[in-house]
């Protein structure tokens, strides 16, 4: 018998053996085991107050939507569900985080997530849309070109570059990553294309839409092996499942899919068909009426289509929008030049029709918002050009004879004023 009692880890009552050593402490001993969960509790303390911060100024819907205001002008459907969404993702890093370990959490409901599916013509704010989104929301947020992935194996991006990024932006820290926003953009250009509905796999854009899924659907994601986040021959596994996930594309054509689908089959002929050609439906309200079955004529993957539950319109610009994108956002076309005239101590101004016209002309490119730079570019080229070289000029008046290219820009000069001037004068 031995004199003394056989040593105890004081937290789970396992006796010391040669393969279970013991460290002493004060009062007691502990083994491997119990340091080894010990320190997983302590690192989730310390995910759990990093996360906490994170979502200590949760901005409410209306708060993200009014920051959007500031840049997008318009696509109000979106941005409403675009911010619903991000507050959301707020609310269930909370509701995971304050969670307490045991108890209580059986009896509440786990929230899924909603990615969302962007859906407007080329040039509308979607890109716009989701770095602007980016801005405000306190996660880690990246955008992803979808036409650089390719599927692995290929040359090109692989998607777990994404997560990389998104690790990149967390500064390198799991947690924060684990609850980022993704931006898939340019998402229809990885349509299956129709002549390969039938037929051979179309590497490049199926193979993408594949590879996406993983990401997307949620699961352990291991990081290329190349990835500087990989210490020490490891490999990093990344959880997905709480990542949000936003794609946007142009889908031109879809409204065909869409209007095809509405109209009800023996419309081809006779009346219905005349019928058809009288009211054919706008672009708009075809968007608002896509359906999962219309992205899928489209070329998208059903799995794919089926992770994005939300689908959001974006409605095609007007003249009246272009002329709110011209003159309004905080960096707006307009300010700007007008801002690199103002180096020059020039004025430069638009006449209303002159904006009209701009509008006009942009809405005839079809290619949204964008074609406005191109055709002010182009307008004011030749006075930009000829202004620094002119110390004279005072002012510059883009009229509507100036965009319709009937008449030069109207310059303003410091002679006729000097002459008001010393005719004041004398
Ligand atoms: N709603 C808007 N409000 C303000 N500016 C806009 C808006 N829509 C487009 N723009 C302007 O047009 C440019 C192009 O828009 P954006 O890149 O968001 O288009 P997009 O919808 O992503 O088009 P694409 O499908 O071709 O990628 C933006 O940089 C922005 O200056
Ligand atoms: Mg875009
Ligand atoms: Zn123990």
């Amino acid at each position: 018998m031995s004199d003394k009692e056989p040593k105890h880890c004081s937290f789970c009552a396992i006796p010391q053996s040669p393969s279970v050593p013991l460290i002493a402490g004060a009062e007691g001993y502990i083994c491997e085991a119990c340091v080894i969960l010990a320190s997983q509790v302590v690192n989730s303390w310390s995910r759990k107050k990093e996360l906490a911060a994170v979502q200590e100024s949760v901005p409410i819907p209306a708060e993200i939507k009014q920051h959007l205001d500031s840049y997008v002008i318009g696509q109000d459907l979106a941005k409403e569900i675009l911010a619903v969404a991000v507050y959301n993702h707020y609310k269930r890093l909370k509701h995971q985080t304050t969670r307490t370990s045991l108890g209580n959490s059986e009896a509440e409901v786990e929230i899924g997530k909603s990615n969302i599916l962007l859906i407007g013509p080329s040039g509308t704010g979607k890109t716009l849309l989701a770095s602007t989104l980016a801005k405000v929301v306190g996660v880690p947020f990246v955008v992803a070109d979808a036409t650089t992935l390719t599927q692995a194996g290929y040359v090109g991006d692989d998607v777990e570059n994404i997560l990389v990024r998104l690790l990149d932006v967390a500064d390198g820290n799991m947690s924060k990553a684990e609850w980022g926003i993704v931006y898939l953009d340019e998402i229809d250009k990885i349509a299956r294309s129709p002549e390969q509905a039938t037929g051979t796999r179309d590497v490049s854009g199926e193979g993408v839409q594949q590879a996406l899924l993983r990401l997307v659907e949620g699961s352990q994601v291991k990081l290329p092996a190349k990835s500087r986040h990989n210490k020490d021959g490891h490999d990093t596994l990344i959880d997905t499942r709480n990542i949000l996930f936003i794609a946007g594309g142009a889908f031109p054509g879809l409204e065909a899919h869409v209007e095809k689908r509405l109209q009800p089959k023996d419309s081809a002929i006779g009346f219905h068909a005349a019928m058809k050609g009288a009211e054919k439906p706008s672009l708009e309200a075809m968007l608002n009426a896509t359906e999962p079955s219309d992205l899928r004529r489209f070329g998208l993957i059903p799995e794919f289509i089926g992770r994005f539950p939300i689908l959001a319109p974006l409605e095609p610009l007007d003249v009246a929008a272009l002329i709110q994108i011209l003159t309004e956002p905080k960096n707006a076309l307009v300010k700007q030049y007008q801002q690199l005239f103002q180096y020059e101590n020039v004025t430069l101004s638009f006449t209303e029709a002159a904006l009209v016209e701009i509008a006009e002309k942009a809405i005839a490119r079809e290619t949204g918002a964008r074609g406005l730079r191109s055709i002010l570019e182009h307008l004011l080229r030749k006075t930009m050009f000829d202004i620094p070289s002119q110390q004279a000029v005072l002012e510059c008046v883009v009229e509507l004879e100036t965009v319709q290219g009937l008449a030069p820009i109207t310059l303003i000069k410091k002679q006729a004023e000097e002459q008001r001037q010393h005719a004041g004068q004398s």
